[in-house]
């Protein structure tokens, strides 16, 4: 982050972003940022809108499917359906994070996922709906795989939604687990669908700390309307002496993070966010045709969307090393030298200061 963010982080270590009479600029951070991402996630204007921030994706995640959870257990008594013949479910690819496994020990959902192959390397769409019944509390669809970098097919799976919700009185929805996506996807594929643009699409969550690009930890879960959001989830907290929503699970942390988050919101802008994306999904590019032209190993995910790639090496190659050896050498060379990530590292023309970021870490 540049030296002023990192400035004003240090100057707010000390303020409890949950305390919000004590500190109610703090608070009224917060809320912009949310104001921003909706805008940036296309909430509809027509509905209202509710989110917060979280410690990161893992805690929004936790949130998104809370939420969930208890808006199928209201529908589900309503229309007589028996809640205890069994546990309720929740689907998802086999290539999701593990804080949707944490969720579902935690909340005591069962755990169903679509399998990836070779020949689907993101959400089965051929298949995802045999494993959607009564008890299905929602679908997660994954905006960038942790391992792969790939994009669920989100507009796809949101049709497959709507054609099943025609016909029955448990309908499903989609969350959106945008970790990674939430803040690269809008400034670097604007016309694709994959938010509340699209009808099924009830709750997104993105970390901050990825491509928000602030230091760790911050998160942020948007609901696109607050009948998406059981009011039980929702604690009302004394707020210059009027009340505030808050429906985080953590509750003391540093307000550093929604400092950085909105430093950079203003700082960046659209452009500036485009910009930084441009180069690192340059970079990215750079890196698949290097790999590629070494001849020595099979591209999995080449970064087109997200700068994440993904590859193996070639069945056929005779060379007396592995991923593993070449992974060791890489961390050697990081050591001695600069971080492999380093690469990553933007150029930002559009800052008055100097041409090139620091690099940090
Ligand atoms: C798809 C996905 N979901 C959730 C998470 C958890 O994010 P966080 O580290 O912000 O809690 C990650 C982190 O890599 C992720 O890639």
């Amino acid at each position: 982050m540049e030296p002023e963010a990192e400035k004003l982080m240090a100057q707010s270590f000390e303020k409890n972003a949950i305390d919000k009479s004590e500190y109610p600029r703090t608070a009224d951070i917060e809320n912009r940022c949310v104001n921003i991402i909706a805008d940036l996630w296309h909430a509809p204007k027509d509905e209202a809108f509710m989110g917060t921030s979280t410690i990161g994706s893992s805690e929004a995640c936790m949130l998104g499917g809370m939420a969930m959870k208890f808006n199928w257990r209201k529908n589900a008594q309503k229309h007589g359906l028996d809640i205890n013949a069994k546990k309720p479910n929740l689907v998802i690819s086999s290539g999701y994070q593990v804080c949707w496994e944490k969720f579902c020990v935690y909340w005591d959902v069962e755990l169903r996922t679509v399998p990836m192959d070779a020949d689907h390397l993101s959400l089965d769409l051929n298949h995802v709906m045999d494993y959607v019944d009564d008890y299905t509390i929602g679908i997660v669809g994954i905006l960038g795989i942790t391992y792969s970098g790939r994009y669920d097919d989100i507009a796809g799976l949101d049709r497959l939604v709507e054609a099943h919700n025609q016909k029955t009185n448990f309908p499903v929805y989609i969350h959106v687990d945008a970790a990674s996506g939430g803040f690269y996807t809008p400034f670097m594929e604007a016309n694709l669908k994959w938010d509340f643009r699209l009808k099924n699409v009830i709750s997104i969550n993105a970390s901050g700390h990825k491509y928000g690009l602030v230091y760790p930890g911050v998160g942020w879960v948007l609901w696109r309307d607050k009948q998406f959001l059981p009011e039980e989830l929702v604690f009302k907290v004394s707020y210059l002496g009027g009340e505030l929503p808050t429906m985080a699970i953590n509750f003391s942390h540093s307000a550093s993070q929604l400092i950085g988050q909105y430093y950079n919101f203003i700082r960046y802008g659209y452009q500036g966010y485009k910009a930084i994306h441009t180069r690192t999904h340059e970079v990215a590019q750079y890196l698949t045709h290097a790999l590629e032209e070494t001849a020595l190993f099979d591209i999995v995910n080449d970064g087109a969307q997200l700068p994440v790639i993904c590859y193996s090496q070639k069945p056929d190659n005779q060379h007396e090393w592995t991923l593993y050896d070449l992974s060791d050498r890489l961390l050697m060379k990081a050591g001695k030298y600069l971080p492999i990530r380093c690469l990553m590292i933007s150029r930002r023309p559009w800052c008055n200061g100097s041409l090139f970021g620091r690099i940090s870490g």
